[in-house]
């Protein structure tokens, strides 16, 4: 490949201006400086490069040489990645660290895979087969969780196979299959590369009808996000973005795991690294680690390798969506991204657009939420696989209307707002309920309907409109004092915050609460619309308020989302009838013979 040799005539933090560089290309890989420092080219004006540089660059001198790689900045994907930590370009940590000594030193060229390592590949197909873009050529069992797909990179040409190498050990850089096209054979080996920046393609797109199960109420139930799903949970300095996006990293039913931290504090990042290899995958008692890739970018770390990290990430994430896998990919937090891009630009003296950032951070927005999607694969056997996005977005001051929440929201489709107030309450997690929204929520409908109830949308529409009332009441009581309520209005009041309590309300930290099975939402939330029925009708009756509200079967509603065990919920059914009984009884006690319907 053709390489280019320039000279550095510039150095402002990350960013470089180095002239002879006529002939490189936009978004092409460069070593900068004698320590070889891998950068990127995010601008070119004649013989000028513009080279955001991944590493720490203090030493670095104007007259240094650059030269080009001819090609852009890349990942390898092949067996490995699963329970990798890595930095923003795909290096992986602990190797950086061990040949650096404990820290992380320059110009290291770390193997973005272990070339050491031997993989079993087992073949699917046989020499004299046609083969061609996205083909399953064999598995690797890569972990007890996760089984590989090995196949034709996306940009290979069609042909026959020439050589199918049988079953047997192999590291990532032995042939394992060859392909005879047009242009001449190809070998294939367990990896290939890939450009960051550059979708892998896909055959077609599918609808959002299935959901993204998190086990958490108030996403599933109310605002829900679908495989190949975007969200974004925007919130202020301590309302629970980060262990919501841990809650999806622990118990989304999706296959693989992306976790891309964008350096928070200074020790959230740490926190990520000790605990996760400590978590336990909830279906199977093995470590999470086995189905997960971890992406670190901590303060410490050059900000130019935060500002790639979130396209290095999905673009690991589409391999395994290639594969025939639902991804989920979090991002904590893409305001920490979004601020490497300000600085870059800042550097480069780029005219500033809002508040600083970049007139272009809409559209890197853009580009990274645009890779979200169901889709049917490329290649033979037919598959379908799903990358989902959710991006925790830090608003200073927990302003929504700063840039990255304004842009962030026009390239979502599932809004959690968190709210300051509710986390001040510790009502956890504190999504506010009237101003997220999703936009999945009649698309998934028939998901539920056929896999969990008919009754799903219904039920949380009645819970959602009591909510909603609660909303409208609470503004007139704030006017006039709640005595100015007629009791049926007191009585919504009274249900809602049933719902808060018993429903919305889920802690992480309790061993049964933490997740919610679906059929167990649906349960849960049938009690609380059905309670607000009968309580409805026994005021009707002539019931007086204050003996409904002294019903002693209210608190054990409440309580049922983790007092009952999520495998019994025939104890639900028995609550619910004891439930109909005590109304029952309240009526017999007002009026002789009466019967609840
Ligand atoms: N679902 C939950 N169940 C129980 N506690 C919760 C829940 N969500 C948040 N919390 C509490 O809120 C605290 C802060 O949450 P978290 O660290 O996720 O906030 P954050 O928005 O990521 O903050 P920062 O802006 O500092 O990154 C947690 O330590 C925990 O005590
Ligand atoms: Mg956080």
């Amino acid at each position: 490949m053709k390489t280019t040799r320039g000279k550095i005539i510039w150095v402002a933090g990350p960013a470089v201006k180095a002239d002879g560089m006529m002939g490189a290309k936009m978004y092409e890989t460069v070593y900068v400086g004698e320590q070889r420092l891998i950068g990127e080219i995010i601008k070119l004006t004649g013989d000028v490069a513009f080279i955001q540089v991944y590493e720490n660059t203090s030493g670095l001198r104007p007259g240094e040489p650059v030269e080009s790689t001819g090609s852009p900045l890349s990942v390898s994907l092949g067996p490995g990645m699963l329970g990798s930590i890595y930095d923003g370009v795909q290096r992986p940590l602990d190797v950086i660290g061990r040949i650096a000594g404990g820290f992380i030193k320059r110009g290291i060229k770390a193997d973005q895979l272990p070339m050491d390592k031997k993989w079993r590949f087992i073949p699917l197909v046989k020499k004299g087969e046609e083969a061609g873009p996205g083909d399953i050529l064999g598995e690797v069992p890569e972990t007890p969780l996760i089984t590989s797909k090995v196949m034709v990179p996306p940009d290979a040409r069609h042909g026959k196979l020439t050589y199918v190498a049988p079953e047997s050990d192999y590291v990532v850089d032995d042939v394992v299959a060859e392909i005879e096209t047009k242009d001449g054979k190809q070998p294939l080996k367990l990896y290939h590369r890939w450009p960051v920046r550059r979708p892998r393609p896909f055959s077609r797109r599918l609808d959002p009808e299935v959901p993204t199960i998190t086990g958490q109420r108030v996403l599933d139930t109310f605002f829900p996000i679908s495989k190949g799903g975007t969200a974004c949970i925007p919130g202020a300095f301590g309302t629970g973005k980060t262990v919501t996006l841990h809650q999806l990293a622990k118990w989304s039913d999706a296959k693989v795991i992306f976790h891309v931290g964008c350096g928070e504090r200074g020790n959230e990042e740490s926190e990520v690294l000790t605990e996760f290899p400590h978590l336990k995958d909830p279906a199977t008692g093995r470590p999470l680690m086995e189905r997960t890739v971890l992406i670190a970018n901590t303060s410490n770390m050059p900000v130019a390798a935060r500002e790639a990290s979130i396209y290095t990430g999905v673009t690991m994430a589409e391999y395994f969506r290639d594969m025939g896998y639902d991804v989920l990919l979090v991002a904590d937090s893409t305001s920490r991204w979004a601020e490497a891009l300000r600085e870059i630009s800042g550097r480069l003296e780029e005219m500033p657009a809002e508040e600083g950032y970049p007139s272009y951070l809409a559209s890197r927005l853009a580009e990274f939420y645009e890779r979200a999607g169901r889709v049917v694969n490329i290649g033979k056997p037919e598959r379908v696989g799903s990358v989902s996005l959710v991006g925790a977005v830090s608003p200073p001051g927990g302003d929504f209307t700063e840039p990255v929440t304004t842009h962030t929201m026009r390239f979502i489709r599932t809004f959690w707002a968190l709210d300051a107030n509710l986390a001040y309450t510790r009502h956890y997690p504190a999504i506010n309920w009237i101003t997220s929204y999703s936009a999945y929520v009649e698309t998934v409908r028939k998901w539920w309907a056929e896999n969990v109830s008919p009754d799903w949308y219904d039920l949380r529409f009645q819970a959602y409109r009591l909510l909603q009332r609660e909303a409208d009441l609470l503004e007139l009581v704030r006017l006039l004092g709640p005595e100015a309520l007629p009791d049926e209005e007191k009585l919504i009041l009274d249900v809602a915050r049933m719902i808060r309590e018993g429903f919305l309300q889920q802690s992480a930290y309790d061993e049964v609460d933490s997740y919610c099975p679906p059929p167990k939402q649906v349960k849960l939330i049938s009690l609380f619309v059905k309670f607000h029925k009968l309580a409805e009708e026994a005021l009707r009756r002539g019931v007086p308020l204050k003996e409904i509200r002294a019903m002693t079967i209210i608190p054990k509603l409440i309580r049922a989302k983790y007092e009952i065990p999520n495998n019994r919920l025939d104890l639900i059914s028995e609550l619910e009838k004891a439930m109909v009984e005590s109304f029952e009884r309240l009526l017999l006690t007002e009026k002789a013979e009466v019967k609840v319907a």
